[in-house]
């Protein structure tokens, strides 16, 4: 028989702060602990989980006293849904954890000279704020230890999301509170009439089954996107499923489906077929229309974005003289949103049909003076490009989580722009670049953004100036 290995037991201790990836943290005999799903100042006994050199983690078996920064969560999924794993935080708690969140890991990772950073920069909306979510089909619904210890008999077809770290095990949401309606209502509806019907949810350990993920993006412009994936072509299941979310939410105005038979639920490579509407959406910002593809980035929380692009814009200084590059630029919405007060901008970014919306952003709203280009920035960021549109007065760069390629970050250093500004959804990847380009510039400005609260996440703004 194999013997299980035993933990220690740390009795006692109260929870010191949040880190990294929402984490928290106490220090014990010279050890740092992690710990998930505690609050800071939470009395504790934990179970030790995972030894390190350097750490352990833990778990807290007991819970000697609630922390008084600790709320009553709102959603019924909170504890087991990974999506806002911060709600039984204050808001101002998670505010003052982003905004130190920023500050070590620019000070730990970059160790570079800093500027005081500027107060994180609240979100108005705190739920519902989302206009897009993505859920996931699956024949092994997550029961609680209430569900199985009740005896009761559970349909095991769910819809929602993922369980952290199980990527076979889907809560069934019942309501979410990130999106607005009508997002609760199609999602709901979807499942009843697959369960109705006899549908067959994904098995994502066998890799089998005929529904797959469902995708729903609501637009602050009122218009309405819904994909549905399917694993297998099944035309008359898929029409009747699409004429009957069409007969319930006639408010859908892009209706699109995808056959994916692929390893994962990402359809970038993949043919997505619109059955019903135009094949794009509208996001309004400042009297600026922006068409949102079913393939195209949308920064998630619309009204914030509004607040992240003025301070980029802010930062930039511009003043209708500039060559500005947009680099990572998505839809081109941060192109087309500076485009009126420089010269000329030029955006790269990855996605074709993304620089296929950027292109028609700026025709839908008579903006001139933008280029496009698709392409893997570390080939497209090249002399070649800066010699065709001239060296950048402003480069704007707004990176994926991983930040930017050493290649970038090298070109960068060679066109040596006047001012860079660096837009970050993950501080620890930025912190990691500002110090690569350290080498020839001084960070003047720092501001965080709160872009998703509930969640650890944290957006940040870095203005770079030449030295
Ligand atoms: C954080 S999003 C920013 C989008 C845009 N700036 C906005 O505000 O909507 C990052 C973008 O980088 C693109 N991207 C990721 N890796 C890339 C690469 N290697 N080269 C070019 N673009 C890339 C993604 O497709 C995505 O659109």
């Amino acid at each position: 028989m194999v013997k299980k290995k035993k933990f220690d037991l740390i009795p006692n201790v109260r929870i010191e702060e949040m880190v990294a990836e929402g984490k928290c943290l106490v220090r014990h005999q010279n050890m740092v602990v992690f710990v998930k799903d505690v609050a800071p100042g939470d009395i504790v006994d934990l179970q030790v989980t995972k030894k390190r050199k350097s750490y352990l983690e833990a778990k807290a078996v007991k819970f000697h006293e609630y922390s008084d920064v600790r709320v009553q969560p709102f959603c019924e999924h909170f504890g087991v849904c990974g999506g806002c794993k911060w709600q039984h935080i204050g808001y101002e708690t998670q505010l003052h954890y982003k905004q130190k969140q920023v500050k070590d890991n620019l000070e730990r990772i970059g160790k570079i000279p800093l500027p005081v950073i500027d107060p994180i920069l609240p979100s108005e909306q705190v739920s519902y704020y989302r206009n897009k979510l993505e859920f996931t089909f699956s024949n092994n619904r997550w029961l609680t230890y209430e569900q199985i210890r009740s005896e009761q008999e559970f349909n095991r077809n769910a819809l929602g999301f993922h369980i952290p770290q199980r990527f076979d095990k889907i809560i069934d949401v019942q309501h979410c509170y990130l999106q607005p309606s009508p997002s609760n209502e199609i999602r709901l509806a979807v499942a009843n009439y697959a369960r109705d019907k006899d549908l067959v949810f994904f098995d994502l350990v066998k890799m089998q089954g005929f529904l797959r993920n469902l995708i729903i993006r609501t637009a602050n412009t009122g218009e309405l996107m819904v994909i549905m994936q399917f694993f297998q072509d099944q035309p008359e299941d898929i029409k009747g499923l699409l004429d009957f979310l069409l007969a319930e939410f006639p408010q859908i105005t892009s209706l699109h489906y995808v056959i994916n038979s692929k390893g994962n639920e990402t359809f970038h490579d993949l043919d997505v077929i619109c059955v019903h509407g135009e094949p794009y959406i509208h996001e309004s910002m400042e009297g600026l229309r922006f068409r949102v593809g079913p393939k195209s980035f949308y920064q998630t929380n619309s009204a914030q974005a509004y607040e992240l692009y003025k301070l980029t814009r802010d930062f930039a200084g511009l003043t209708g003289k500039e060559i500005v590059y947009d680099l990572y630029t998505g839809a081109g919405t941060i192109a087309n949103f500076v485009a009126r007060q420089s010269a000329k901008v030029v955006g790269v970014e990855y996605v074709p049909s993304a620089i296929e919306d950027a292109k028609i952003n700026s025709q839908i709203n008579n903006i001139t003076n933008t280029t496009f280009y698709a392409g893997d920035m570390k080939d497209v960021l090249n002399g070649a490009l800066f010699a065709e549109h001239g060296r950048p007065d402003v480069i704007i760069t707004d990176p994926p989580r991983a930040g930017m390629h050493p290649d970038v970050i090298k070109m960068l250093l060679d066109v040596h722009a006047p001012k860079i500004v660096y837009v970050s959804c993950n501080p620890a990847t930025q912190a990691r670049d500002l110090e690569m380009l350290s080498e020839k510039y001084e960070v003047t400005r720092i501001q965080p953004v709160d872009m998703f609260p509930q969640t650890h996440h944290v957006e940040n703004i870095v203005q770079l100036i030449a030295k």
